[in-house]
C-alpha cells in the first residue's frame, strides 16, 4: 500500500531547489553516465580548491581507484581557508550546545584560527604527515577542530566513538600504530559525566606506539595524568602561533580511517582519501540537503560514526553551512530537547535516524507539539530502513506536512550518500531511498551478477567507481578485495538486500551478512561472540539480531556454559554487562539465552539462520533468561541445512 503513496515536493520547494525537476535530475544522470570523468572533473574544478590540478580524473584498475590523479588539495583548506575570502568569514560555522545548556557559536574565521593553533600544537608534539591520531572525544567543538587540524597536516585521523570500551579502543590504536590519542576528561550524558580518560588509560597499557595523549578539560573531574605522556589541551596551546598553512596533499592522501564491523571478530579499518571524498561530501550537501546560504543545518549523529564525519564536519563545512552540534542525550532533561533546539536556533534542516524517530513516536506528540518548529524546511533520515509509519509521523508531526524527507542510503564504505531523493526533483515514497545519485550505478542482482526482475529481492551492488568510495582496508588489502569485490568480480557488493519497484525506486531491506544494525549502529555477530567466549563461564556463543520496535534490531545471544553451577539470572546480567564492557554499552545484548547445545550443521557451522527464526517468530518467548533445549531442533534442521 505504502508503495503507492507518492509525496512530490511542493511547487514552492522545487522552484527554489538546487535541482528543480525530475528532468533536471535525469539530465545530470545522463551526463554522468555518458562521460563520468568529464562530469566529476567539472564538478571537482568548480566545487573544490586545488593547489595543483590533477592530470587525470580517474584511474580505475578494479578494485583500485585513484581519483583526481596528481591533484593537490587539502580538506581543512576546503572547509575553512577558502571561505575566509568571502562573506562567509563571519558566518557561524559551528553552533554548539552542551547538554548542561552552555553554548558556543564559532565563526569560520574563528574556527580557522582554532584549527591552525591546534595543528601547531600537534606539530610541536612532533607529529607529521602520514602519522595516525586516534580521537576519542565527546561531542564538543574541539572534536571537529581536532579532525580539521589533523587534515590540515595530513595526519590520518581515526575517531573512535565515545561509547566504545577500552578493549575496542585498544585494538583500534594497535591496528593503526597511532602516535597520539586526543581525548577529554569526560562529557555529559543524561546529566551524568561519561568519563573517557580512564578508558584511554586502560587501553594504553598495551599500546607502545602512543607517545602523546592530549586531554581536553570538559567536565573538570579528577583524572590521572601520566607525566611525559599526557598533556592538557589548554596548556599545550599557551603561546602557540595562529598561523599554520594547510599542507598541499595528494588527492589520494588518506584523510581518515574509520573502523566498522564486518563479518569476523576483527573490525575493518575503512580508508578514505581526500579529493574524491571531499567532492562527494560537498555535492551531496547541495543535491540532497539542498543547502542554501541561510540554512541552519543539524545532523544529530555522533562524529564517532561516518555520518558525523561526512555530514557534521566535512560536507557542511566545505559547503559553507552553519552546522549545529549537540553534546548530549535527546531526552535530557526532558523528551523535548531536540524540539527545543530546533525552536531556539530556528533550525531549517534536520538529519536524524529512524531509531530516534521511533523513540520520539513512543514518547508522544505532546513533546514536539509544544514547540514552534516552523523554521524546518527539510528532513533527513539515515542508518537503517525507516518503516512507513515512522516516516509518516516524521512528515506530519515534525515536518508539519510541508518538508520533504530525504531517506539517505549509504555506508561507511561509500563515504557519502549514494541513494536518496533530490528533494526538489524526486517524489518520495515512505520507506524508499528512491533513486541513486548521478554517477552512481546501483543495481539489484542475483549471486551470479545478473539483474533480478523488478520487484524481486536481490543483492544491492554498485557497478562503477565513485569519488568518495573507500580505497582499501587499513593494512588488509586482501580483505578489501575478498569482502567487497570478489563475489562478482570488479563489482562492489554492499552487503545489503534490496528490491526495485516499477518506478525504479530502491527499497533497502537490510543486511545479508552477519552484521546487525542496532539503532543504526553496525555490530558484528562475530565480534560479540568473541567477547562472550572470553568470559570464563562461557563455552560457546551464537549471536543474532532480533527485530525490535524502536532500535530496528536488538542483540540476542545463545550461550552454552562450561561445567559448573551457575545462577542463570545472575550470570545473564553479568554477561550483558561483560559485552558492554568489552565492546561498548551500545552493544549490550537484550537477551542472553542459555542452551545445552547450539544448533550446528554436520560440518560444525552454527546455524544462525535457525536461531534468527527462533528469535523472530518468538518461538521461545520472553525477555527472561531461560534454558532452552535446542537439540531436537538442531538435529532436525541439520538435515536440511547442510552446506
Ligand atoms: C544500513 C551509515 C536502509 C544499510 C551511513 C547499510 C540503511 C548500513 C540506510 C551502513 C537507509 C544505512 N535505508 N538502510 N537509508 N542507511 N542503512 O556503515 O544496511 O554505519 O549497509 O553507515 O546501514 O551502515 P554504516
Amino acid at each position: 500500500m505504502s508503495e503507492e503513496r507518492l509525496y512530490p515536493p511542493s511547487p514552492e520547494f522545487a522552484a527554489h531547489a538546487q535541482v528543480k525537476s525530475l528532468a533536471e535530475y535525469r539530465d545530470l544522470c545522463e551526463r554522468s553516465a555518458r562521460n563520468p570523468t568529464e562530469f566529476w572533473g567539472e564538478l571537482a574544478e568548480r566545487e573544490l580548491h586545488w593547489f595543483h590540478k590533477w592530470s587525470s580524473v580517474l584511474d580505475w584498475q578494479a578494485p583500485d581507484a585513484r581519483w583526481f590523479v596528481g591533484g593537490k588539495t587539502n580538506a581543512s583548506y576546503n572547509c575553512l581557508d577558502r571561505h575566509l575570502e568571502t562573506a562567509r568569514k563571519n558566518k557561524v560555522a559551528i553552533l554548539w550546545e552542551g547538554e548542561p545548556g552552555d553554548q558556543r557559536m564559532i565563526s569560520y574565521q574563528e574556527l580557522h584560527r582554532l584549527v591552525c593553533r591546534f595543528a601547531n600544537v600537534l606539530k610541536s608534539r612532533g607529529l607529521k604527515t602520514g602519522d595516525r591520531a586516534v580521537i576519542y572525544m565527546p561531542m564538543l567543538p574541539e572534536l571537529p577542530i581536532a579532525l580539521l587540524a589533523c587534515a590540515r597536516l595530513g595526519i590520518i585521523h581515526s575517531v573512535v566513538f565515545g561509547g566504545f570500551a577500552a578493549e575496542a579502543l585498544k585494538t583500534r590504536i594497535q591496528d593503526l600504530d597511532a602516535q597520539v590519542v586526543i581525548t577529554a576528561d569526560g562529557g555529559w550524558r543524561r546529566g551524568k559525566e561519561v568519563k573517557l580518560k580512564p578508558v584511554v588509560d586502560e587501553a594504553l597499557i598495551d599500546c607502545p606506539s602512543v607517545q602523546n595523549v592530549i586531554v581536553l578539560n570538559r567536565t573538570g573531574s579528577e583524572v590521572a595524568m601520566e607525566s611525559g605522556r599526557d598533556h592538557w589541551w589548554h596548556e599545550l596551546h599557551e603561546g602557540v602561533d595562529e598561523k599554520c598553512p594547510a599542507e598541499m596533499l595528494d588527492s589520494e592522501h588518506p584523510l581518515f580511517v574509520l573502523y566498522t564491523s564486518g563479518t569476523t571478530g576483527k573490525p575493518k579499518g575503512i580508508v578514505h582519501t581526500t579529493g574524491g571524498y571531499m567532492l562527494q561530501a560537498t555535492m551531496t550537501m547541495k543535491w540532497i540537503f539542498d543547502l542554501r546560504e541561510e540554512d541552519t543545518y543539524w545532523c544529530t549523529a555522533d562524529v564517532g560514526w561516518v555520518t558525523g564525519h561526512s555530514y557534521i564536519v566535512y560536507g557542511p563545512l566545505s559547503a559553507g553551512a552553519t552546522a549545529v552540534m549537540y553534546e548530549g542525550a535527546p531526552d535530557f532533561p526532558q523528551p523535548d530537547r531536540f524540539w527545543r533546539l530546533i525552536e531556539k536556533y530556528r533550525i531549517t534542516i534536520l538529519y536524524t535516524s529512524p531509531t530516534a524517530i521511533r523513540s520520539f513516536v513512543r514518547q508522544g506528540d505532546q513533546w514536539p507539539n509544544g514547540h514552534d518548529m516552523s523554521s524546518l524546511r527539510l528532513l533527513g533520515s539515515v542508518g537503517e530502513p525507516i518503516n512507513p509509519a515512522a516516516w509518516e509521523w516524521y512528515y506530519k508531526v515534525i515536518g508539519g506536512s510541508r518538508c520533504p524527507i530525504v531517506d539517505t542510503w549509504w555506508q561507511t564504505e561509500t563515504g557519502a550518500i549514494m541513494i536518496a531523493p533530490m528533494p526538489g526533483a524526486i517524489a518520495a515514497k515512505p520507506g524508499s531511498g528512491t533513486l541513486p545519485l548521478p554517477g552512481v550505478q546501483a543495481e539489484i542482482v542475483d549471486l551470479k551478477g545478473n539483474p533480478v526482475e523488478t520487484g524481486r529481492e536481490g543483492f544491492l551492488i554498485i557497478r562503477n567507481p565513485w569519488p568518495s568510495m573507500f580505497r582499501t582496508l587499513w593494512r588488509d588489502p586482501q580483505r578489501y578485495v575478498e569482502n567487497y569485490w570478489s563475489r562478482i568480480p570488479g563489482v562492489y557488493m554492499t552487503g545489503d538486500a534490496a528490491r526495485q519497484d516499477n518506478d525504479g525506486y530502491f527499497w533497502v531491506l537490510g543486511r545479508v551478512d552477519d552484521v546487525m544494525n542496532v539503532s543504526g549502529h553496525r555490530l558484528s555477530t562475530m565480534e560479540i561472540e568473541s567477547a562472550l567466549v572470553r568470559h570464563p563461564a562461557v563455552a560457546e556463543a551464537a549471536v543474532v539480531g532480533k527485530p525490535h520496535e524502536i532500535t530496528g534490531q536488538s542483540v540476542v545471544c545463545f550461550v552454552t556454559l562450561k561445567k559448573g553451577n551457575y545462577d542463570q539470572q545472575q550470570l545473564g546480567d553479568e554477561l550483558r554487562k561483560w559485552v558492554a564492557k568489552e565492546i561498548g554499552s551500545f552493544a549490550r545484548p537484550e537477551q542472553i539465552r542459555f542452551t545445552d547445545a547450539l544448533p550446528k550443521t554436520r560440518s560444525g557451522k552454527i546455524m544462525r539462520r535457525l536461531l534468527r527464526e527462533i528469535v523472530t517468530s518468538n518461538h521461545v518467548a520472553g525477555d527472561v533468561t531461560t534454558l532452552e533445549d535446542l537439540s531436537v531442533l538442531t538435529s532436525l534442521a541439520a538435515q536440511h541445512d547442510e552446506d
